[in-house]
């Protein structure tokens, strides 16, 4: 019997890229969405790409425990969960830090209390690598400290810790996986990842530059103590991504006793922006127009982890390179200039 997996916020952009990936591998599933940043029509794609139907939705917000509740009921047993549902904007966080607190954790809290009254105790968290603050040491690991600087990475760390607390009470098996950058898309160019309004992440806003959306990108920083004193980040391409989530849930599935897991999941590698724009110049041969602007408040100068521990327990390695991450965001750019709004 195939497994069933319920993802929340599985119509993200995150979420849909695993969705793809899961269902190619045979598993069953559940998204739940209130598609507050996020489009049904992902899901729609997701299904003509991989031409299955094992895929039942649910509309609803991940703290309202009757939507989770529905989703839990809609079919079968549920055998695991993938929790993206969450919001992920550093300034939105700082700005209006109750939001944050409500959506992130509690969301996460009624999530785990549904998940206990059916008896499913196997969870992979989306974590992020801003749990670690303002670090001055590289690479970084999972066993070092954690020290959050705004709400968004608060929000993460507590949950990451009140899982931490299940495990160590009951028969939870738990992944916590911290993101760093996600780029990229499908390389299908059908799905990918569609901001609401001016992006604030780097990969969108270039490719919309790129597509003549927006006249040129603002360099946040030119002074930073790295090669060329723009910050540096980790960029990894979310099919890497979404592949990391179904081994650790393959993983999760295996595991004989309760545990928790926390792991980076990026490539290794820093690159710094000017190193991006570059890259995907390189390799779309399209033109980037920019300008240097002051710092945005709350970025640090670099956040580069260590891969290695993924690679030993999951065997899992980031595959693909910044050129492909270019070329496929860029697909999805150009078949999608208004995302999905204008292509139903
Ligand atoms: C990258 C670099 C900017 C935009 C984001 C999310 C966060 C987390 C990781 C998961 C920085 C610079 C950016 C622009 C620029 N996700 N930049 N001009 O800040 O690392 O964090 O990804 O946890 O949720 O917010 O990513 O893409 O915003 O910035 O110069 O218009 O690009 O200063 O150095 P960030 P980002």
């Amino acid at each position: 019997m195939p497994r069933r997996v319920l993802i929340t916020g599985g119509a993200g952009f995150i979420g849909s890229h695993t969705a793809l990936v899961l269902l190619e591998q045979g598993y069953e599933l559940v998204v739940l969405d209130n598609f507050d940043n996020s489009s049904p029509e992902a899901l729609e794609r997701v299904k003509e790409l991989t031409g299955s139907n094992s895929l039942d939705f649910v509309e609803g917000d991940v703290r309202d425990l009757d939507a989770v509740n529905r989703a839990f009921d809609c079919g079968g047993p549920i055998d695991g969960v993938i929790h993206f549902a969450g919001l992920k904007a550093v300034g939105e966080s700082v700005a209006d830090p109750l939001r944050y607190w409500d959506v992130n954790l509690n969301g996460s809290r009624v999530l785990a209390a549904a998940m206990e009254q059916h008896q499913c105790r196997t969870l992979v968290f989306s974590s992020t690598s801003t749990v670690y603050g303002e670090p001055e040491v590289f690479p970084l690991h999972e066993q070092m400290p954690t020290a959050p600087v705004h709400p968004y990475a608060q929000t993460k760390c507590a949950v990451e810790q009140m899982l931490g607390a299940l495990c160590r009470s009951r028969d939870w098996r738990v992944a916590c996986l911290r993101y760093f950058n996600p780029v990229g898309a499908h390389p299908s160019g059908r799905i990918g990842e569609d901001p609401l309004g001016i992006p604030n992440n780097l990969f969108p806003f270039i490719t919309q530059v790129a597509s003549g959306r927006r006249d040129k990108l603002r360099i946040f920083g030119q002074d930073y103590p790295t090669h060329d004193g723009t910050g540096i980040r980790d960029y990894l391409h979310v099919m890497d991504l979404a592949e990391a989530h179904s081994v650790t849930l393959g993983h999760l599935f295996q595991a004989t006793a309760p545990h928790q897991l926390t792991l980076n999941i990026g490539t290794g590698y820093g690159l710094s922006v000017l190193d991006v724009v570059h890259g995907f110049e390189q390799a779309t041969g399209l033109p980037i127009a920019y300008e240097f602007v002051e710092r945005r408040p709350g970025d640090v100068p670099k956040l580069e982890g260590c891969p290695q521990k993924a690679k030993d327990i999951l065997g899992w390695s980031a595959q693909r390179d910044l050129a492909q991450m270019c070329r496929d965001g860029w697909a999805w750019q150009q078949a999608n200039p208004m995302g999905y709004r204008t292509n139903p």
